[in-house]
């Protein structure tokens, strides 16, 4: 995968100096071509069986930040207005259909094709009906945990493009689907996350984390 569009390639600058950033340069658009290339770099996330079960509402025109307004809530609604773009994460419910998942699979050796395929015949019974589930998660908590995985990546992908996030998950997920024209059978609201050029006035908050002793158990 090329990175020569990362304008920083300090993994421990991208990584460890990150911070929720919630102010932007007023007017600074993200070009949608970097954008798909983000995108493009994001999906290198794993996702469990390599179901790729996500979709990216990308909000960053006038009309669609107005829109999304209504289903914003509290101080996040500034967070979206102020952004060069806001990213809904949304689940894809119907990631095992053929439409989606052989478009992956056919890319495959036939040996790895039939495994990955014997595994969602075992696996997707389970997520859609609870009386099968043998694993306890459900569709539910897989579409969080992968969302919430690839969320992450496209967060450190923004800040190797010289750019902030801030991720967040207080919004109206109700009909938010079906008033970007998308199909709400299929797609669910997860989180969304703004993005930008952090604003250099701001100095972005320093956060803490508890020590890793006490967040750890050995065994
Ligand atoms: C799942 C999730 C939900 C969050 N929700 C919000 C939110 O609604 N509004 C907000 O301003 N920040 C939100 N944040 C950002 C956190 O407040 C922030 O990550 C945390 O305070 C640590 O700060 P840092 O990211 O700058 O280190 C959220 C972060 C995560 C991962």
């Amino acid at each position: 995968m090329a990175n020569k569009n990362f304008i920083n390639n300090d993994f421990a600058d991208v990584v460890l100096n990150r911070h929720s950033v919630k102010k932007f340069e007023k007017g600074f658009k993200i070009p949608h071509s970097e954008l798909l290339q983000m995108v493009q770099q994001a999906v290198r996330a794993p996702s469990a069986i390599n179901s790729q079960p996500w979709h990216f509402l990308i909000v960053d025109s006038d009309a669609g930040k107005e829109k999304l307004d209504e289903f914003m809530v509290g101080p996040d609604k500034a967070l979206s207005k102020g952004a060069s773009a806001t990213i809904i994460v949304l689940g894809d419910t119907k990631w095992y259909r053929k439409d989606h998942f052989d478009k992956t699979y056919e890319h495959y050796p036939k040996e790895a094709s039939d495994f990955f395929h014997k595994m969602l015949d075992w696996w997707v019974p389970q997520l859609l009906d609870s009386s099968k589930d043998e694993l306890g998660s459900g569709m539910d908590e897989m579409l969080a945990v992968n969302n919430a995985i690839v969320t992450m990546q496209f967060v450190l992908i923004a800040r190797a493009h010289g750019y902030d996030a801030n991720i967040a998950d207080d919004f109206k997920r109700e009909g938010l689907v079906k008033a970007f024209g998308l199909d709400d059978d299929r797609y669910k609201p997860m989180l969304f996350f703004v993005v930008g050029k952090a604003d250099p006035k701001e100095i972005p908050e320093k956060t803490y984390r508890l020590p890793a002793a006490d967040v750890t158990t050995f065994a």
